[in-house]
């Protein structure tokens, strides 16, 4: 039977040593929303792995300090977090991570995530995110210095990469296949090029193909899907039609951090009720047109789950959540600089509500926590009846 869900090992490269993620349904990097209290709620949700988002190399080489990025990259020693990191030079990579590990507050960390799929011109005019899609030795040389740096110290590199960097590109095949000899102990998959930002969707097929890729030169590296996962269906969808080893779920965690707890419950209810997964089948399934026949029993398992069970909770413990994660923000940041910040983070948790536009609206102009509350006595005055599952 093939495991949906499992915890996962990922082994560094040159001393074969083995860390432990407690799972396999993981938190993705945002930029202006996976800060520590958010990464944190998504743990006590159920994501087993979050990440910071992504932070200069550069810029820590160059100043000799983490100060500029250190409320990026905050922990709590209790979130499992990986850091991670873009740039485009392997030296700048080295520089920034033996700063990064003389403080105290990293000492624990243990996975360090190259971002080879950020598609932001500012980024990738320096060679760096998604440009280095288009300079595969260089992005290998970088895996390959920052693993013998990393490995003996008990940490491991992780890339995220996507599709391919122009438009129509499919390069992802062969670009993880050359990570994967050159030392890397995990590979995100986004399904989207360069080119396509966040628009369109995200191609499951190229997933499937750079899981055949890496498999075939080593197997002990993961590949974990990216793209679109926004509920059980499409979570199991993932699994099914890629052979996948995990999952990363970022915008639809954003303001439904619950969707943790709902994957992996139905992921669970798959496991339970469906007895003939056949994980030999799994692997040649992006390419197959049988798909939805083949695993029609599964999905069906994973949208009644979906139907049944509304990943968001009611409208009093929606309130409660935004309100601690306020307050997390303002303990750490102060009043004004988390007022600010959080008024990004509290958006989406009004997505598909009653009262969304105007819920936003004032939202979007948050000054105090005193308003906060009112905000939220309007939500859940205008939603409290609202038991329907949602789609969020
Ligand atoms: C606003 C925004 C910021 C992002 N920031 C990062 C980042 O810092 N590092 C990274 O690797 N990916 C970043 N991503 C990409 C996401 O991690 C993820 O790959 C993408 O959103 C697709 O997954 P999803 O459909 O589950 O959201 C960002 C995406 C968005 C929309």
């Amino acid at each position: 039977m093939f495991a949906l869900i499992h915890p996962l090992t990922l082994s560094t490269a040159t001393v074969g040593r083995q860390l432990h993620v407690s799972g396999n349904v993981w938190l993705a990097p945002v930029a202006g929303s996976t800060n520590l209290p958010l990464r944190r709620l998504a743990f006590e949700q159920g994501a087993d792995l979050t990440c910071t988002e992504l932070v200069s190399a550069r810029s820590i080489a160059m100043t000799g300090s983490i100060e500029a990025s250190r409320r990026y990259l905050r922990n709590d020693g209790t979130t499992p977090t990986a850091i991670q990191l873009f740039g485009s030079e392997p030296d700048e990579f080295l520089r920034a991570l033996e700063i990064i590990l003389t403080q105290d507050e990293f000492r624990a960390t243990r996975i360090f995530d190259i971002n080879m799929g950020c598609p932001v011109p500012k980024v990738v005019k320096t060679g760096a995110g998604a440009a280095l899609m288009l300079d595969p030795e260089r992005a290998a040389t970088i895996v390959r210095r920052t693993a013998d740096f990393l490995t003996p110290l008990g940490c491991a590199v992780t890339a995220k990469v996507r599709r391919g960097f122009h438009a129509g590109d499919n390069t992802v095949a062969e670009f993880t296949r050359r990570l994967a000899q050159s030392g890397i102990s995990a590979i995100t998959v986004h399904g989207r090029t360069r080119a396509q930002m966040y628009s369109g969707t995200a191609d499951i097929g190229c997933i499937a193909e750079a899981v055949s890729a890496v498999r075939s030169e080593n197997p002990a590296v993961p590949v974990i899907g990216n793209g679109d996962i926004r509920n059980a269906a499409s979570a199991a969808r993932m699994f099914l039609a890629t052979g996948c080893d995990g999952i990363m779920i970022g915008r639809a965690a954003l303001g439904n951090p619950w969707i943790f707890t709902h994957v992996k419950a139905a992921l669970a209810e798959i496991k339970r009720t469906v007895t003939d997964i056949d994980c030999t089948k799994i692997s040649s399934q992006g390419r197959n047109a049988d798909f939805a026949n083949e695993h029609a029993e599964i999905l069906a398992v994973a949208t009644a789950y979906d139907r049944e069970n509304p990943i968001t909770p009611c409208p009093a413990v929606v309130s409660e959540t935004i309100i601690k994660l306020y307050r997390d923000m303002v303990q750490l940041d102060g009043n004004f600089r988390a007022t600010r910040e959080f008024r990004h983070v509290l958006l989406p948790f009004f997505r598909n509500t009653r009262s969304a536009a105007r819920l936003r609206n004032r939202a979007a102009r948050l000054s105090s926590e005193a308003e906060l509350a009112e905000i939220l006595e309007e939500y859940e005055r205008t939603n409290s009846n609202d038991n329907e599952p949602s789609e969020r």
